[in-house]
């Protein structure tokens, strides 16, 4: 996810551009650029790091053009170097875009431009740059549309040419571009961007466009095209929402927004690294040959917090697909035990961020004894994603709000496919491979049909807002979705909760049952079912108020609770990516109900880069 600006009128376009910018830098923050016609020439600056960095390169430049774009960058495709930040020429430094999404076939591209191109850059965009110059026979939109029909993957894309002074061609396919317009009292001017965020200090007129569609303003002039070419008309729409509404989307809290987005990033997760008719997933980060694959005897799954939780699934899914033995430790236990770490280990370190201090050190530790280390991470160019000598990103997309949710149920898809990928080696077969990847596929929708209860989900918090302690029990591969779920409600709303294995209670946690101390129970349809069951029926007979997670259709669940959220039915190993979504919302619906600050919790930071 990164962010695009970009303006056509009268007023210089630079300082809308750097505004732009600073209210979209939430999509992405790894670098940024501005490229702006001056005098039929285009004047490019970039700079790594926040925009500040490049505000402070800008002031002593001198830019008067009106007509510009820019972009704020979240890496998916080559470091963070500056090199690689947007916006991105083609060879003759005429034509230059910028772009949010992924070109797959960015390679084939590559190859087919040949020598006739110079490529300076490690990024799918620049690729892009070159396939549109390539196209160009005078008429820049033209060149875009006959490219789109090139390339696969997502975009949204906006170029101009120096040819063209006066025009802006803007396309997208699967992520998003608002234009604003302001045509009003003598105002000529319009405005392209990922949100509106950084349009409406200007006007809250807009059109959203659609997917295949590609616009051009020119001369003034605004139309938009389908992939046939042919004029669509748009409606122009107005926006209620205010600037600090619209970065979060129309969500009141960042939180609720990375809930939300996470139908669509899983997909960002899983995207191109499997084949169904193989039943396989190939992740080159792996960066192993088969037979140092096949040499691994012990896998460490080591992270903090809610990574950690997504680790211990993780866990299950290595030890039932490759039958490997994993165990899963706190960053900061590891660091100071003594692992049994040999060159047959690999330890994957798990971290949203990519900075906690502990999980650093401890990647340093297992490094330092021989073993492969390699980084499941969300933020790309972070120190531990250097530190390895390879893994994944989780395309998450930048998270905002402390408590993770969106990279959580991320950095289990990630591992899922790792699990795959060790256990088609091993032992999983052709048709399990593919159930599973087939199952995954099914992941987007019915996350959505979880978040369209939402407002169920507050009624249920609503009713539990006083209480003081809450304990959440689950079995198996609901065990780590039990805890995730203690963590996300005490993290933002300040309720004690813990949470245990269903069968441990009886060996002392019962004792804590009243009819004042709630209990959340994870009871979806598994081979666990029926021993959850009885536990739940224990815990009833203490008269303890139960909450239930069951599955869809799951009708004998009615005399068990008045509270229940029914989930769509999975396959097993993937239960938690769907039960950990209803526990999010659970979670933030109890810390909106009691008045707390969701997105920034006391006392918690959203990178803990200190032991
Ligand atoms: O950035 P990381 O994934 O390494 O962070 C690990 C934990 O600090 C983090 O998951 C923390 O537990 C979250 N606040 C949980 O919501």
């Amino acid at each position: 996810m990164c962010g695009i600006i970009g303006y056509i009128g009268k007023k210089e376009a630079l300082p809308i551009l750097i505004k732009g910018l600073r209210r979209l830098e939430y999509r992405g923050y790894d670098s940024a650029g501005v490229a702006i016609i001056e005098d039929s020439n285009i004047k490019r600056i970039r700079s790594v790091g926040r925009i500040d960095n490049l505000a402070d390169k800008i002031k002593n430049e001198k830019f008067t053009g009106h007509v510009g774009i820019a972009h704020t960058r979240w890496a998916t495709h080559g470091g963070v170097t500056e090199e690689n930040a947007h916006p991105h020429f083609g060879c003759d430094e005429k034509l230059v875009i910028v772009h949010n999404g992924i070109i797959e076939n960015y390679r084939e591209i590559k190859e087919m431009l040949g020598n006739k191109h110079t490529f300076k850059t490690e990024t799918d965009t620049e690729i892009l740059a070159h396939l549109i110059e390539n196209n160009y026979t005078g008429d820049l939109r033209l060149a875009v549309e006959k490219s789109l029909t090139m390339v696969r993957g997502t975009y949204a894309l906006v170029a101009m040419h120096s040819d063209h002074p006066d025009t802006i061609v803007a396309a997208r396919l699967g992520s998003p571009l608002v234009v604003g317009v302001n045509t009003d009292n003598g105002h000529d001017e319009y405005f392209i961007a990922s949100d509106a965020s950084p349009i409406l200090s200007y006007t809250k007129k807009v059109i959203f466009l659609d997917d295949n569609e590609v616009l051009e303003i020119s001369g003034g002039k605004m139309n938009t095209f389908n992939i046939k070419d042919e004029i669509v008309q748009k409606n122009i729409e107005e926006i209620e929402w205010d600037e600090a509404e619209a970065q979060k989307q129309g969500f009141p809290h960042f939180m609720l927004k990375e809930i939300f987005d996470q139908p669509r990033v899983f997909v960002d997760a899983i995207r191109g690294r499997y084949d169904l008719k193989n039943g396989i997933s190939f992740l080159g980060g792996i960066n192993m040959t088969e037979e140092e694959m096949h040499s691994v005897n012990k896998i460490i799954l080591i992270a903090c917090g809610t990574a950690s939780y997504a680790g211990m699934v993780g866990k299950y899914a290595f030890e039932r697909l490759a039958g490997i033995p994993t165990t899963v430790e706190v960053s900061s236990e590891f660091r100071y035990s003594d692992p049994i770490v040999d060159d047959k280990t690999l330890v994957f370190v798990l971290s949203q961020s990519g900075e906690t201090a502990d999980t650093l050190a401890a990647l340093r530790e297992a490094k330092r004894k021989g073993a492969f280390v390699r980084g499941v991470v969300n933020v790309v160019g972070s120190t531990i994603a250097r530190e390895t000598d390879g893994g994944t990103y989780i395309h998450a997309g930048p998270e905002l709000a402390v408590a993770s949710t969106k990279a959580y149920t991320n950095t289990v898809a990630v591992l899922l496919l790792y699990a795959l990928q060790f256990g088609r080696l091993k032992r999983t077969s052709l048709a399990t491979g593919e159930r599973i990847l087939k199952a995954l596929l099914e992941i987007p929708e019915k996350m959505t049909k979880i978040l369209e209860q939402s407002d169920k989900i507050k009624v249920i918090a609503e009713k539990y807002k006083n209480t003081k302690n809450m304990m959440f029990i689950g079995r198996g591969v609901n065990y780590p979705v039990a805890l995730e779920g203690a963590l996300k409600l005490k993290e933002i709303s300040y309720v004690h909760a813990d949470a245990f294995p269903g069968g441990e209670l009886k060996h002392g946690h019962i004792a804590l049952l009243s009819t004042d101390f709630p209990i959340f129970a994870i009871m979806t349809k598994n081979q666990l079912y029926d021993k959850m069951r009885s536990n739940v029926e224990e815990i009833k007979a203490r008269k303890a108020p139960v909450i239930l997670i069951a599955t869809e259709g799951d009708v004998g669940t009615k005399d068990l609770s008045e509270d229940i959220i029914y989930v769509p039915e999975t396959m097993e190993l993937l239960e938690p990516l769907l039960n950990s979504v209803a526990l999010q919302l659970f979670a933030y619906h109890t810390a909106v109900t009691l008045g707390r600050d969701v997105d920034r919790p006391r006392n918690l930071a959203k990178s803990v880069t200190v032991e």
